[in-house]
């Protein structure tokens, strides 16, 4: 047995190893570190972050979003790579931002993160009916409205305890969208059964299965939780109704918050 080996197997090891173990840590904290401070230093927001995904993350949502929606791979990458070179819709945003009442609060840059998936399904499944609970700004609202937009087909309605939500929208992307103020769970029962719903209101799984109870949705709709990260509600709402599961999960690109995720749920 070589030295190696000897201190390999026995109560020393740990001790033996630290130095590696403590570098290996320590640069996986600078880099959380570097990316806080950048962040700290130059954005403006508080809660619901944007950033932009790993490139191979974008390739794992492409692969997430072709399983959901069957459909081919590389229409899915195609859909995604759309909405990066959408200029009118970016242009929008960073005009929307600029006059925005919150612009205190509200980045310049645009980032999409995982609303690219929610772009390319509704690219791919061409829904009449889109629904998205929680609109804060309005980013989401505005993706979905240019999927419509571009499918021709379709309208979405978002909606929000916020009166003031939404200061995203405007002109084209407005006419496309229906904006609902008040509580999602009193508020789904009212509109017409959806093809595809977006849970992103409030994330307690309280309120989650509230609005999963609350939703009418269509025989082949597609349901999604922007709070599967955090809890099972809409994994065991898929097994209880039959439904299939699958799960997304974001690795934003030079940003200290670990990601959120897309939850999916549907009749395959
Ligand atoms: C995470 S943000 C939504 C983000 C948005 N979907 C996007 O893509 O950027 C959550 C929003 O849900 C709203 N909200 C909280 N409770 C709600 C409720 N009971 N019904 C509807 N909206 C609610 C909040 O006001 C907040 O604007």
């Amino acid at each position: 047995m070589t030295l190696k080996a000897k201190i390999a197997a026995g109560r020393a090891a740990r001790v033996a190893a630290l130095p590696i173990r403590a570098a290996t840590v320590a640069r996986h904290d600078a880099r959380v570190l570097a990316d806080s401070v950048r962040w700290l230093a130059l954005s403006r927001e508080h809660t619901n972050f944007t950033y932009d995904l790993e490139p191979r993350n974008v390739e794992h949502l492409a692969w997430f979003v072709a399983a959901i929606a069957e459909a081919p791979l590389d229409v899915i990458r195609r859909y995604i790579a759309e909405l990066e070179a959408d200029d009118s819709l970016r242009d929008h945003l960073e005009r929307q931002a600029v006059a925005s009442p919150r612009r205190g609060l509200t980045d310049r840059s645009v980032r999409y993160g995982r609303r690219a998936g929610w772009y390319a399904l509704v690219r791919a499944r061409r829904p009449e009916r889109v629904v998205e609970t929680g609109t804060d700004k309005g980013l989401g609202a505005c993706v979905l409205a240019a999927a419509v937009m571009k499918n021709e087909r379709g309208r979405v309605t978002t909606i929000d305890t916020n009166e003031a939500a939404g200061s995203l929208l405007g002109g084209s992307y407005a006419d496309a969208v229906d904006f609902r103020a008040g509580d999602s769970a009193a508020l789904l029962p009212k509109l017409d059964p959806v093809d595809l719903f977006i849970h992103d209101s409030l994330h307690t799984a309280e309120h989650e299965a509230a609005e999963l109870e609350a939703v009418s949705l269509t025989a082949d709709a597609i349901a999604l939780s922007d709070n599967a990260h955090v809890t099972d509600v809409l994994a065991g709402w898929a097994e209880r109704t039959g439904r299939r599961f699958l799960y997304f999960q974001e690795r934003p690109r030079r940003h200290w918050y670990p990601g959120a995720g897309i939850g999916a749920a549907w009749r395959g």
